[in-house]
C-alpha cells in the first residue's frame, strides 16, 4: 500500500536512490551521483530528518520531500560539510554548487524554509507529490514557519506546472533557474 509518512533512518538509501533516479537517469557516473547527493540531498536527511517526508510503498521509500526550515542554519552546516565535498568534484561542478542556493539566500526573509522533492517515475502523476507538499506545508505552518521556497529549471515543465498547481507563486527567474515560493502563516 502506498502512503505518506515521516522520514525514518531506514529510508536513507531509498531517498538517495530516488534522488538519483527520479528522471530515468540510469547511466549517471558514480562521481556525478556523489556530487548530486552532496549538493541536493544529504544535508536534509542528515541534519533535519524531522522536516522530511517520504512516499512509502510497502516499507520502501519511493519518493520524498526534504526540507531545511531556516536558511541561515542550513547555510552554516552546508558550507562547512557539504559544499566542500561538492566542490571537490572538480572545476565544472564548482559554479553549479556555488549558484545552487543563491536565490534561496536572497529570499530567506520571506521564505526561510526551502525544499527538494522527487518521486520515482512509476509513482509520478498519481497525486503523491501534492500530498507530500501538503504534509510539509502543514508541518512547517504548525511550527510557525512563514514560507517555503525552491528553485527548479525553467525548462522543467513538469515541475513548473506542479508547483503552480499546488499553490506556489513564481518569485524570480534567474538565468535558467526559476524560484517558487509559498507563504504558510
Ligand atoms: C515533480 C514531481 C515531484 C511531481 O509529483 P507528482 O506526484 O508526479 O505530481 P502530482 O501527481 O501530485 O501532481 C500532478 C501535477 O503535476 C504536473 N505534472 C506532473 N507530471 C507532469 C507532466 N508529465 N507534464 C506536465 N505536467 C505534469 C501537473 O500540474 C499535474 O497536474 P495535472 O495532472 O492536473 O495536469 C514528480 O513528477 C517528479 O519527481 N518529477 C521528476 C523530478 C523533478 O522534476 N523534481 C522536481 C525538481 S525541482
Amino acid at each position: 500500500m502506498v502512503s505518506i509518512r515521516k522520514y525514518e533512518e531506514k529510508d536513507y538509501e531509498g531517498v538517495c536512490y530516488t534522488c538519483l533516479h527520479s528522471e530515468d537517469d540510469d547511466d549517471i557516473t558514480e562521481e556525478f551521483a556523489e556530487f548530486v547527493l552532496n549538493t541536493f540531498c544529504r544535508y536534509y536527511i542528515d541534519n533535519e530528518p524531522e522536516n522530511c517526508f517520504v512516499v512509502d510503498d510497502d516499507g520502501q521509500a519511493v519518493g520524498y520531500i526534504i526540507c531545511a526550515e531556516n536558511f541561515d542554519e542550513f547555510k552554516k552546516i552546508y558550507d562547512e560539510e557539504y559544499f566542500t565535498r561538492s566542490i571537490s568534484h572538480g572545476e565544472s561542478r564548482i559554479e553549479w554548487a556555488s549558484e545552487a542556493y543563491k536565490l534561496h539566500e536572497k529570499y530567506k526573509d520571506t521564505y526561510p524554509a526551502h525544499l527538494h522533492i522527487d518521486i520515482l517515475p512509476q509513482y509520478q502523476r498519481m497525486g503523491l507529490g501534492g500530498k507530500l507538499v501538503s504534509a510539509l506545508s502543514d508541518h512547517l505552518a504548525a511550527k510557525g514557519i512563514k514560507g517555503v521556497m525552491l528553485t527548479t529549471g525553467t525548462k522543467n515543465v513538469t515541475a513548473n506546472n506542479f508547483y503552480r498547481k499546488y499553490g506556489f507563486e513564481e518569485i524570480e527567474i534567474y538565468d535558467t533557474d526559476i524560484a517558487f515560493g509559498k507563504k504558510l502563516v
